[in-house]
């Protein structure tokens, strides 16, 4: 019987592109949704943009634009990444979508009609100047123990110290710089600490074969309950107060859910605007018993997934999840990706390289098992398992076999096998129930360590046959006819193995066979005597200077911008209006010029600024203007630089000029000049 699932990975934030993490997470769940549909079942493969919150929104204020215009230009980048790595996903959507919005009001409604919610006053810090609620992480002030400046409201990177941002002192927001206040308001609370609740959780996490082993003890330190009654499970707080860029709760003004609260729903929200476009029944689907829901995830958003999200969807009459799949992070040569800068690879860069999609696959899946493990992606491990694993097993057993096929047989292989030959097919055939078992456990390293043995035993047998030297030796036509059948007749059972991991390689080799597109089932359809194409190369082994190229930093924007900038610089750092207005600028008249004897870039200035003494000003513009023609004219001085002893004299003072920031390659100095009516000492502003 087929089996019906409906599978995800997490809705990551539409504040970012995609790092290396996201596209490990994304290749573990295509390969495991790839194996399902290669045995005949139905899967739907969805996932979604996580649209809301409070950074988006301010990131989006940010960046000048609407957070709905914000998040749509993400999502407009997210296509190359999962085109370019097979990534599978039936559909992409958005929690901001109508569907999510309509769900998690439905959902909400539910678990209201079922006294879970409740509704408290809370006391925040709230930023009087942005008129908002501040999260945690947008407050900083000093450590409550050690008084480090500059520390988050949780604990201090100085001295470890943890606290409540309450306990910080001199907070301020980092939003407006402005001293946060206590304020009070109302949240709604989904009562998780509720003996239902944890009954019910209880009972969910610890059905057999539900969750990894790790992550049950994780669950159960969330459970435990110490003997002064401290830990447990505590009521969730699902609103926030506008501004925030979320879905308005029912008969709440001005509260929105909170992002987390409508995230997992996203992805039924994704499902359903899936089935819509696709001419499906949603809810018919979800109502079915025999449907699997599964989750694959990351190990830092266990909690949400395995309380929060069960407990919400159980509550408001519906399915919870079947299997929550939690796997580690990855490294990159054993360093911890941050969360701001990634790892030092970049899937953009990888892809613009001309690097294969599919060694990135296959040696992610080789790393990956069940266990909730951060994968290491090492460069030389990276290049040693992709060439000679990969190509130099299981590719060289065609590049092997084929050209005699063609050449000798018309490409057409034989059936009749000598026991050798075909006990090396049973026995690369018999592996195939172990492979779809580790697969599916997602052993992903275990599954390809078996098809490489497989493949070894085929090398091996190439090994003993020596089709070049049959080739040449008389009367041994048939021997070698069935020596390469047997070749390519492993191969394709080998490529079955490998289709989950590397689907368009197998697409290939598909066309090469002149077979129609592999699944299990095809393990036990052996070839027979079949005609197939020309063989051509089907990949290319890494060339270890690419990984320095993956690597190597970007170049710096000087070089590469430079050209490109407002008179060959960038425009300064953002200044506060406040921060210009202590520069004094005034409408000064040139009441004299004069050369300055020892110097060949000065000119000496007097200046009336409408004191009733002139300024002497020092000026670097003799290359660009002769006294005579400066006299008489306004300009514009700054009047309140302190004033500098010169070899000549003091300064009092500077005159403004243009000029490009390469002055030898693009010469030109021009003095400003006022419109006519300007007085000296007016101001400019
Ligand atoms: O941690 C994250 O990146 C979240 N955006 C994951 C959300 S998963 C699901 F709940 F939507
Ligand atoms: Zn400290």
């Amino acid at each position: 019987m087929p089996r019906k699932l409906f599978v995800t990975t997490a809705l990551p934030y539409a504040n970012a592109p995609f790092h290396v993490g996201h596209m490990m997470e994304y290749i573990q769940a295509d390969i495991w949704v790839r194996v399902l549909r290669m045995q005949g079942h139905e899967v739907h493969f969805v996932c979604a943009d996580d649209a809301h919150g409070a950074p988006i929104m301010i990131a989006a204020e940010k960046a000048g634009k609407t957070p709905q215009e914000f998040v749509a230009e993400i999502a407009a980048g997210r296509r190359q990444y999962l085109d370019g790595f097979h990534i599978g996903f039936d559909n992409w959507h958005s929690t901001d979508g109508p569907e999510n919005h309509e769900l998690a009001k439905d959902i909400y409604r539910a678990l209201r009609k079922e006294g879970l919610i409740a509704v408290r006053s809370i006391e925040q810090f709230f930023d009087p100047v942005k008129g908002m609620f501040l999260p945690d992480r947008y407050i900083k002030g000093e450590c409550p123990r050690c008084g480090a400046k500059d520390q988050y409201g949780d604990s201090c990177e100085v001295c470890g110290a943890v606290y409540a941002p309450t306990e910080l002192k001199n907070p301020y927001s980092t939003l407006t710089g402005a001293t946060p206040v206590m304020k009070s308001s109302e949240h709604y609370f989904f009562q998780l600490s509720s003996q239902r609740c944890i009954d019910y959780l209880r009972q969910w996490t610890g059905h057999a074969g539900r969750l990894q082993p790790e992550v049950l003890n994780k669950i159960k330190e969330w459970f435990a309950v110490d003997e002064q009654g401290h830990g447990g499970l505590s009521d969730w707080d699902i609103s926030r107060d506008a501004p925030y860029f979320g879905i308005d709760i029912p008969d709440a003004p001005g509260k929105y859910f909170y992002v987390w609260l409508d995230a997992p729903i996203g992805y039924l929200a994704s499902l359903k605007n899936y089935f819509a476009k696709t001419g499906r029944d949603f809810d018919a689907f979800m109502a079915d018993p025999a449907v699997e829901q599964v989750h694959f995830i990351g190990k830092d958003i266990t909690y949400f997934h395995t309380l929060f999200w069960p407990a919400m969807l159980h509550f408001s009459g519906r399915k919870a999840p079947d299997k929550v799949f939690v796997h580690g992070f990855i490294t990159v040569s054993g360093e911890k990706m941050s969360k701001s800068r990634g790892t030092g690879i970049s899937p953009l860069k990888y892809l613009e390289l001309g690097m294969n999609a599919e060694w990135l696959r296959y040696y992610i899946a080789a790393k990956l098992n069940a266990k909730v493990e951060d994968v290491d992606f090492n460069p030389d491990d990276f290049v040693a398992r992709v060439n000679s694993d990969l190509v130099g097993k299981y590719i060289n057993i065609a590049s092997r076999a084929a050209g005699f096929l063609s050449k000798r047989f018309g490409g057409t292989l034989t059936a009749q096998h000598a026991a050798d030959g075909q006990k090396l097919i049973d026995a690369v055939m018999s592996q195939s129930r172990e492979i779809q078992r580790l697969y599916e456990e997602r052993e992903y390293g275990k599954a390809l360590r078996e098809v490489m043995l497989l493949a070894d035993r085929v090398n091996e047998y190439v090994d003993q046959n020596k089709p070049w030297e049959l080739a040449k030796q008389a009367g041994q036509d048939a021997r070698l006819h069935e020596v390469c059948s047997v070749c390519i007749e492993t191969f394709r059972l080998l490529t079955v193995y490998l289709k989950p991991v590397l689907p368009a390689l197998a697409a290939q080799v598909e066309a090469f066979l002149r077979v129609a597109p592999l699944a299990f089932a095809d393990v036990d359809r052996p070839l027979g005597q079949h005609t197939i194409g020309e063989y051509k190369h089907l990949m290319q082994r890494v060339d270890p200077t690419l990984l320095d190229a993956l690597f190597e930093p970007p170049p710096a924007p000087v070089d590469a911008t430079a050209v490109d900038e407002p008179g060959g610089e960038a425009i300064a750092e953002t200044i506060a209006i406040g921060d210009f207005s202590k520069i004094d600028l005034r409408i000064a008249k040139i009441v004299g010029a004069e050369y300055v004897t020892g110097s060949d870039k000065l000119l000496r200035l007097t200046l009336d600024v409408g004191e009733p003494k002139p300024r002497n000003v020092f000026s670097g513009i003799r290359s660009a203007y002769e006294p005579q023609d400066l006299v008489g004219k306004y300009t514009v001085m700054v009047a309140n630089l302190a004033p500098r002893k010169m070899k000549f004299g003091v300064s009092e003072g500077m005159v403004l000029a243009a000029s490009h920031a390469d002055e030898k390659a693009n010469p030109g100095l021009y003095i400003l000049e006022a419109w006519p009516g300007a007085t000296p000492g007016l101001r400019v502003r």
